[in-house]
């Protein structure tokens, strides 16, 4: 069976990424090779992280005249270059266009730190924190032109302590997001599945 074509896309820490491609090179993740790491931040600290690892590189920044398809349409011809078929967002802080969703159709996945459909958006922990759940979580789910709002893929919970300040609760979720990215990832690229609505159907194995 020939290889998943990796592509990961970040904008900074690259913690995911990484997590990704470790799971990948320690083999937990058969069959898929991560070969593209494209950054729409020079500065982003996961670049490093991807070269120490001798993983391709990209930056594609949006230009400051640039629209937002112009810069999608040159990071799709990046991924068609680099012959990918399944994109993982990481941490990319920018919206995708209809026309990129378009190019890989349930072809990218993403992570967020809460149990979607709760707190989409930016700073979804603390949007846990000021509601007062007590429990909240990751989603590792497709994209689609909403916001934070494909089909999902996995998700797991993690509780919100009564001394729990942004950070200790991000961290506490962080932790599980690596994991969690990486089962999700294995799933996609060895299970069969059916998307019937908003539910993913797990067939037998590939
Ligand atoms: C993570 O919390 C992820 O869920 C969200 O952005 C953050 C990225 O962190 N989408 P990192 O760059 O993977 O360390």
């Amino acid at each position: 069976m020939s290889k998943t074509r990796l592509a990961i896309l970040i904008s900074g820490r690259g913690s995911n990424m990484t997590a990704l491609a470790d799971a990948i090179a320690r083999d937990e993740i058969k069959n898929c090779e991560l070969a593209l790491v494209i950054s729409d931040k020079a500065e982003a600290k996961g670049l490093r992280l991807a070269r120490q690892r001798n993983i391709n590189t990209l930056v594609i920044e949006r230009g400051g005249q640039q629209t937002r398809d112009a810069h999608d349409t040159e990071i799709i011809r990046a991924l068609r270059q680099h012959d990918i078929t399944l994109v993982c967002l990481a941490g990319y802080m920018r919206l995708l266009s209809p026309m990129f969703i378009n190019a890989f159709p349930n072809g990218i996945l993403n992570i967020h730190p809460s149990l979607l459909p709760s707190f989409p958006g930016l700073h979804a922990p603390r949007q846990a924190l000021d509601y007062g759940v007590k429990i909240t979580g990751c989603t590792v789910h497709f994209v689609d032109e909403g916001l934070d709002s494909g089909a999902i893929i996995a998700q797991f919970s993690v509780p919100v302590l009564d001394d729990d300040t942004e950070e200790s609760l991000s961290a506490r979720i962080l932790i599980e997001e690596h994991k969690l990215y990486a089962q999700a990832l294995k799933l996609i690229v060895s299970c069969n599945y059916q998307i019937n609505a908003r539910r993913i159907l797990w067939n037998k194995d590939k």
